[in-house]
């Protein structure tokens, strides 16, 4: 292969991955600066009540949007249902229930949320966890699309 051709064929290739990487940098940017638009509520079974007790986040898999599978912690709390996203609205990490202080915590940069409100209180989340839809009917608990 010519000095030219095989120099021309490293230039493509470098191209293209640093289109691949920018692509996938401008899709990280938009899910990070784009909240989810609430969604119709596509109803989903979570599990009977008594699944549910109070302060104790049960992490539930939700695709009734039809979308990808998403990962939601329902809580019963003193005032009321909640079910929040799993991910962590600094860069998307699965964030984690710590029973020991009551909140979910990111793995990746350290932000800390609430149980009560899913509202940070550490690290560098700009908003708080987003939320599904979440009632209760006839002794089930059912999960719907993003409400926040
Ligand atoms: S992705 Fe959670 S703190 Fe960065």
């Amino acid at each position: 292969m010519p000095e030219t051709g095989r120099r021309g064929f490293i230039y493509t290739v470098m191209g293209t991955v640093g289109a691949l990487v920018a692509a996938w940098y401008a899709f990280l940017a938009e899910r990070f600066m784009l909240p989810p638009p609430p969604a119709q509520a596509t109803w989903q079974k979570a599990g009977p009540s008594s699944q549910f007790p109070l302060n104790q986040p049960q992490l539930f898999v939700y695709t009734g949007d039809g979308g990808f599978p998403d990962g939601v912690y329902v809580v019963r709390l003193s005032t009321g249902l909640r079910a929040y996203d799993v991910h962590c609205t600094h860069l998307q990490c699965t964030v984690q229930y710590f029973p020991a202080t009551q909140t979910f915590n990111c793995p990746c940069h350290g932000s800390v949320y609430t149980l009560d409100s899913g509202r940070v209180i550490g690290g560098p989340a700009p908003r708080p966890l987003h939320r599904h839809f979440v009632r209760e009917s006839g002794g089930y608990v059912y999960v719907g699309g993003f409400s926040s």
